[in-house]
């Protein structure tokens, strides 16, 4: 089921809010011809911006409010239900808001992927630009995982870096960082559509033919003389 080297690599994207990496995604996909489909946009909020543009594109879309649910297990029951209609290689989470209960996550073990603003096991939860300022740090970023029971945890497919400035607030900071998330996610689609992307034994991701997946501030990959991964 992961490898999705025979026929086009199915995504099911779930969002919370605007949908800017879902939209990047399914731009970049187009654009670039990948062999990777986004079969369905779904979202826990009815008034997710990224719901009309994604229909706009002719994606289905679906909402799963959980306020409607009862408990937690209940919701994620009713979500899982509405992904395996679309019988997707991948899930990914785009801004998608609800901390998912462990039973979901096991069920799409392996292919369950977030993009979280913080260059992780930094900063995990919310408010991940006041908490790099709060710290000082010079350095803020992203990261794209494997998503695991663990919030905001879980083996690291790619991250990226933006510089801090003196004078940033939690906005500047976040609009800074937001087009390295593009870039990033983008390029983990790419490696997710071509069949590259695998966990080895100690829960590593290797991306085959890959020997680096850090971005610079620029979206582009960091120069490394190292071996390419078999
Ligand atoms: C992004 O910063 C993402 O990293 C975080 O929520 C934000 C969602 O933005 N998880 P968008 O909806 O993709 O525009």
């Amino acid at each position: 089921m992961v490898n999705p080297k025979n026929g086009a690599c199915r995504l099911v994207i779930l969002i919370s809010g605007r949908g800017s990496n879902m939209q990047s995604i399914v731009k970049s996909i187009a654009r670039e011809s990948l062999d990777a489909e986004v079969c369905a946009v779904i979202s826990n909020r009815a008034d997710a911006a990224g719901l009309e543009w994604a229909a706009s594109r002719g994606i289905a879309t679906q909402v799963v409010p959980h306020r409607e649910y009862p408990s937690r297990q209940d919701f994620d029951g009713a979500l899982a239900q509405v992904i395996d209609a679309y019988e997707p290689h991948y899930v990914l989470l785009a801004g998608f808001m609800r901390v998912l209960t462990p039973a979901f996550v096991e069920r799409y073990e392996g292919r369950l992927i977030n993009i979280h603003p913080s260059l992780l096991p930094s900063f995990p939860g919310l408010h991940t630009h006041q908490q790099a300022l709060t710290d000082g740090v010079q350095w803020h970023g992203c990261t794209v995982h494997f998503v695991t029971a663990k919030l905001d945890h879980g083996p690291i497919v790619a991250q990226g870096i933006v510089p801090v400035l003196h004078n940033d607030t939690p906005e500047t900071l976040a609009a800074r960082l937001l087009s390295v998330e593009h870039a990033i996610y983008v390029q983990v689609v790419r490696w997710l559509a071509e069949g590259r992307v695998s966990l080895d034994e100690n829960q590593i991701v290797r991306v085959a033919g890959v020997a680096t997946r850090a971005f610079l501030p620029d979206g582009s990959v960091t120069s490394t003389d190292g071996k390419e991964q078999s």
